[in-house]
């Protein structure tokens, strides 16, 4: 993730969806906002830049939802394989990308900026999608 885990501002959103290759998904619930997954793709690698869903929608399978409708996605602008980082003290999303297939390729050490604490690690996950 570009912007670690701060608070993105829609500045930072509308620059990222008009970079090349960059696509957002937004799940709508009975006309409003509940969750957003934006991703990339450069030729035939795509990468997962954030996925999240508002809190009082959560565990109701949004995520899995969107992740498929990434997936779709990039396999269809000839992804063969799809990166993700996530943040190593987030068991709920690693959960949620095992369930998707995605297995553990690397790491990378204080990866994710939190404020003034400590950085936290991240773990690298790939899917296959040939
Ligand atoms: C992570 C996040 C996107 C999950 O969204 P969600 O809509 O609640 O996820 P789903 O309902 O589709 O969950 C799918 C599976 O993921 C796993 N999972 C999701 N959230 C979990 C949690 N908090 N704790 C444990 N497992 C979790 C579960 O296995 C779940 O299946 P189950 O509910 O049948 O047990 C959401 O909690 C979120 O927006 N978190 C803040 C942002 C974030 O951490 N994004 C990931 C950055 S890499």
């Amino acid at each position: 993730m570009p912007f670690g885990e701060r608070a993105w501002t829609r500045q930072d959103v509308a620059e990222l969806l008009a970079s090349p290759g960059v696509a957002g998904l937004l799940l709508e619930v009975n006309g409003g906002d509940a969750g957003l997954a934006i991703c990339r793709v450069a030729a035939d690698e795509a990468e997962l830049i954030t996925i999240a869903v508002r809190p009082a929608y959560r565990r109701r399978g949004a995520a899995r939802h969107l992740l498929t409708a990434v997936i779709t996605h990039v396999r269809s602008a000839g992804a063969r394989s799809l990166f993700l980082e996530v943040a190593a003290d987030n068991p709920g999303a690693q959960r949620l990308y095992e369930q998707s297939g995605f297995c553990a390729v690397g790491s990378r050490p204080a990866y994710f900026r939190r404020g003034d604490g400590p950085a936290a690690d991240a773990l690298v996950m790939r899917l296959d999608l040939d």
